[in-house]
């Protein structure tokens, strides 16, 4: 099928690749020249694992191509997906500005009937208003072409990204065309071959489904944080409780690691969108506020500790920082616990030497050149001289350091663990000072 994308970010390159790789024609529209630019010199503006080789082989066969031109890649598609962002707006709603734009991008050069799918993550009612905006734009050319607009929210996982469209979970179609379902039918049958992973719903549903899942994760994470933090006064530890708790099927062992808060380009905004959609209709979400505070709490962790350790005045101290990003395998800061961890210790008068696997460019990126962040290019390098380590990314290169090396490397042999990497009683023998996430254990014999 001929589909077109707007949008080259982490969902709408990926979802392009993967379509393009089992023979669809994919047109991708960006308004970034640069990242066009680049996509075409075979430059991949992201880290995803498995997705380079997919670009570089379904754009040398011609299966997917890049422009800014609207107009070329709107008369390319029959579908046209919008996977643009949908940043939080001042108050925290989404901000629809991008996917209204295309849609009215999309009305002023079609020429004839189009499939419009919603790919961005929007709040109910929002392909009410895609409708209206094209409506409004072909009644001003005096067109009577016709279109329908689809809901089928992304549930990829950056990190696993390209697996997930591969194989994804399910496929959550909101229409109530059957043609549009045919049409899904086609486009999806690829992916859909072992077992039926196509629901089928109404659009409203469809929308609600995608806020659903992501804030009933975000719950998961702070339930577990709320227990990791009640764990911590008790004397518990929450390895133990998570264990105990994981082996029961109804629960289960996923989404239930205590650390130092959710971040990402999802959780974050989609909690909070839905609170403000709540609000909209006059309904106190008690349940998605808590888990935000909760989260927000839990990003202060690592600082809190830090400074308890070593006094509100943390001039002339140097922290290292291992990980960057929100989680393993991708380069995506945002939201990042790592940046409310640098911006406290730079705020209390502490430098900062990080490393990261994928996401120092984006750091630098982010924060520019400062005198307080040194980006170095091991996770051994960023020990130097450091008064103490912090994690906040449980990259697997950091699982099993050498801890002779990181002891004599720093200049305290303190670590603070965002993740709960390590055994508290082993680096307690080693002559640690270890702060874990709601380990009664670390603290006790650290105290
Ligand atoms: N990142 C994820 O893991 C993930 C997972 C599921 C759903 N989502 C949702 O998917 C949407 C996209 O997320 P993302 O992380 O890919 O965003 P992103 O910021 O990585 O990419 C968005 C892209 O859209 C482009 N863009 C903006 N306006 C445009 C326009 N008028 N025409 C063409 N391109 C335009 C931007 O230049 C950018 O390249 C969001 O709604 C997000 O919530 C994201």
């Amino acid at each position: 099928m001929k589909v077109t994308v707007f949008g080259i970010g982490y969902v709408g390159l990926v979802q392009a690749a993967v379509l393009a790789s089992v023979g669809h024609h994919v047109m991708c529209i960006d308004i970034d020249d640069k990242k066009v630019a680049d996509l075409k010199k075979g430059l991949i503006p992201i880290y995803e694992p498995g997705l380079t080789p997919i670009v570089e082989e379904t754009y040398q066969n011609g299966l997917l191509d890049f422009t800014t031109d609207a107009k070329a890649g709107i008369d390319h598609g029959e579908i046209q997906f919008i996977a643009v962002g949908t940043p939080p707006d001042e108050d925290g709603s989404a901000d629809l500005q991008y996917v209204l734009k295309v849609a009215n991008t999309i009305a002023t050069h079609m020429t004839e009937h189009k499939i419009v799918i919603d790919k961005s993550t929007v709040p109910v009612g929002t392909a009410d208003k895609v409708k209206a905006e094209m409506t409004s734009v072909l009644a001003s050319r005096n067109s009577d072409l016709l279109f329908d607009v689809v809901s089928n929210p992304e549930f990829l996982k950056e990190g696993a990204a390209v697996a997930d469209c591969m194989k994804p979970d399910r496929i959550v179609i909101g229409t109530d065309s059957e043609n549009v379902k045919k049409a899904m039918h086609e486009l999806y049958a690829p992916f859909n071959r072992n077992n039926d992973r196509m629901i089928f719903m109404d659009i409203r549903s469809a929308e609600l489904t995608k806020y659903a899942a992501n804030c009933m994760l975000a719950t998961k994470i702070s339930f577990m944080n709320e227990m990791s933090n009640l764990a911590e006064l008790l004397g518990a530890d929450i390895e133990a409780v998570r264990h105990g708790i994981g082996s029961d099927s109804r629960i289960g062992y996923q989404f239930i690691y205590p650390g130092c808060g959710y971040g990402g380009s999802c959780f974050p905004k989609d909690v909070q969108a839905l609170i403000k959609t709540s609000h909209g209709i006059d309904y106190q979400p008690a349940l998605l506020e808590a888990v935000e505070t909760v989260n927000h709490a839990q990003k202060q962790k690592l600082f809190t500790h830090i400074k308890n350790y070593f006094g509100n005045d943390l001039a002339g101290k140097t922290i290292a920082v291992w990980g960057l990003s929100f989680k393993p395998k991708t380069d995506d800061m945002r939201e990042a616990s790592s940046r409310v961890l640098m911006e406290s210790l730079w705020q209390a008068g502490a430098k900062v030497q990080a490393y990261d696997p994928e996401a120092m460019e984006e750091c630098q990126r982010i924060y520019g050149n400062r005198d307080d962040l040194i980006l170095v290019g091991t996770k051994e390098a960023a020990l130097r001289n450091a008064d103490a380590l912090a994690i906040c990314t449980e990259w697997s290169q950091f699982r099993a350091p050498d801890f002779d090396f990181v002891s004599q490397s720093l200049s305290n042999p303190v670590i603070v663990d965002g993740r709960n990497l390590y055994d508290p009683q082993m680096l307690n023998e080693k002559g640690f000072t270890y702060f874990a996430i709601g380990r009664g254990d670390s603290l006790k014999k650290t105290s």
